[in-house]
């Protein structure tokens, strides 16, 4: 970034303000980022251990106001003067920049609450691959006070993504004023109004600010203010030929990261695989098995329905270069937006093994492996296998229709099974579908029996 040209912006952005702030009290409905900050904040924060600060942290009115400069420089483009994520240039991205009123975010290493500020500093430092959403080489000074000041902007007072009452319309016509501004606070000032025990232990009180999540991957600054990912070792180094065939099991088979993600083996081959290990196994795809499934479930969320990426064709958004493992590692443990965390369904060495399988996936993205990737394509939707039919007949056919999840648009190709593979199916059906409650409730509502 060009220091003259921002000084250039500051000076005149601070001369616009002040303007407002000598000739006349600001406008009621002044857009968020164009007023000035007149209070300290006090946000939750963890500090670099990943323990909470019981008494969070407070930043002063003029820190916040030149993190506000700086996002009327380089963000509000996109995330809007009220961070709505409605900015000039927003109109058709696609995902959509994020709506900072709403509490939701994608790519931090929590489960649960709000990111901490080092998942911020990673996001907005490496940039998210294959959006609009840049690499910020910015100073660590203008990076925090950027941090600090998007936390501001005050809670949504409805969900403009799913309702669309008149209400709520107003609202937001009227967001943000000073009365809802008052009510409201910013979402991560959040206070604590009733104290939980888990919550009571961290020596936390009423009225202070709610922590920030607990991160499932511990993260560290390096020299250059860099942040790194603590993942525990990785047991596969030097054995990445073995890491990726279990890893692609596992992502296949035990975890079933195909239910919305890509297949990248043939229907034969999850077949033999299969039957290889339950011979009365009764084998269905779901239709556009070599495609990702979208995920409307985002919508409430992020304003959109997501796809899943298909990693030899789209970018991995929050894989950094230089530290492709570890990203990976971090995002598939600690989940994407609606996709789930995966740190307690799998062991540290399951998770390596996925990192590996969709590293050496993504790989085929590079122009050396373009014959690669097109052959495995080709192979893929050329393949036709129809399952024999199991080795028992004679009883009332029944189809798993249903047990692969997906949208309502999937369906099942629905191959009949026989009464002693029923028990096979129905059992299935239910592993299903407790998979899929902590997963994603769109199985339920198909009803999984
Ligand atoms: C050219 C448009 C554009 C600009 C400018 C931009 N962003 Fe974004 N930003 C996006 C998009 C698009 C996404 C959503 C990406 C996604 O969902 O995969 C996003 C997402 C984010 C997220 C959410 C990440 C998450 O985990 O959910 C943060 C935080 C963010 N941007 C901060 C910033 C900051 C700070 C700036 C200014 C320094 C900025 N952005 C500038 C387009 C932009
Ligand atoms: C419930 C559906 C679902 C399941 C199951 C699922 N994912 Fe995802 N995954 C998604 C969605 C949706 C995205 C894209 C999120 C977005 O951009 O908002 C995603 C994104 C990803 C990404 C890219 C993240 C980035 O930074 O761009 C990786 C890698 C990934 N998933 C791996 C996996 C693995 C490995 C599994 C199985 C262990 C898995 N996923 C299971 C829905 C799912």
């Amino acid at each position: 970034m060009n220091r003259n040209a921002f000084n250039t912006v500051l000076l005149a952005s601070a001369s616009v303000l002040s303007l407002f702030g000598a000739a006349c009290a600001e406008p009621k409905n002044q857009p968020w980022a164009m007023r000035t900050i007149a209070r300290d904040y006090t946000f939750a924060v963890r500090d670099d251990e990943g323990a909470v600060v019981v008494e969070g942290r407070t930043v002063e009115a003029s820190e916040l106001n030149k993190g506000r400069l700086a996002y009327v420089h380089y963000c509000y483009a996109c995330h809007g003067m009220n961070g709505d994520g409605r900015g000039p240039a927003s109109i058709g991205l696609r995902p959509s920049p994020r709506d900072f009123r709403m509490a939701a975010y994608k790519f931090d290493t929590v489960s649960e609450g709000l990111p901490n500020d080092i998942d911020f500093k990673r996001i907005i430092k490496g940039g998210l691959h294959g959006t609009a959403m840049l690499k910020w080489d910015i100073t660590s000074v203008e990076l925090d006070q950027v941090i600090q000041f998007i936390k501001t902007f005050p809670k949504a007072p409805c969900n403009a993504f799913v309702d669309v009452s008149p209400e709520c319309v107003d609202k937001l016509e009227h967001y943000p004023d000073s009365s809802l501004e008052e009510k409201l606070g910013s979402v991560f000032e959040d206070t604590i109004v009733k104290l939980k025990p888990s919550e009571a232990k961290l020596g936390l009180q009423v009225g202070q600010p709610k922590p920030t999540g607990e991160p499932i991957v511990k993260q560290h600054y390096d020299e250059n203010d860099d942040v790194v990912v603590d993942a525990p070792a990785d047991p596969w180094l030097g054995k990445d030929a073995e890491a990726v065939k279990t890893g692609e099991e596992l992502y296949h088979f035990k975890f079933e990261c195909t239910t919305c993600h890509a297949h990248y083996l043939t229907r034969k081959a999850i077949y033999d695989y299969k039957v290889a290990r339950e011979p009365q196994a009764v084998v269905s795809y779901r239709t556009a098995m070599f495609y990702a499934v979208p995920q409307p479930n985002a919508v409430p969320l992020f304003g959109v329905a997501t796809m899943p990426p298909d990693f030899t064709m789209n970018p991995i958004r929050s894989m950094r270069a230089g530290s492709e493992l570890p990203d990976l590692y971090r995002l598939i443990a600690a989940g994407v937006g609606v996709m789930p965390t995966w740190a307690q369904a799998a062991k540290p060495e399951e998770l390596w093994a996925l990192a590996h399988y969709v590293k050496s996936l993504a790989e085929l993205r590079s122009p050396a492996n373009t014959g690669k990737r097109d052959a495995l394509k080709a192979t893929l939707h050329g393949d036709n296998f129809v399952p024999p039919p199991p080795p028992k007949k004679e009883e009332p056919a029944v189809t798993d229709e249903g047990a692969g999840g997906g949208d309502a648009a999937e369906k099942k190709d629905g191959e009949a099974s026989t009464g002693a593979d029923a028990k096979v199916d129905a059992k299935k059906a239910d592993d299903k579908k407790g998979d899929d409650k902590k997963t994603d409730k769109k199985a339920a509502k198909k009803g999984v029996k």
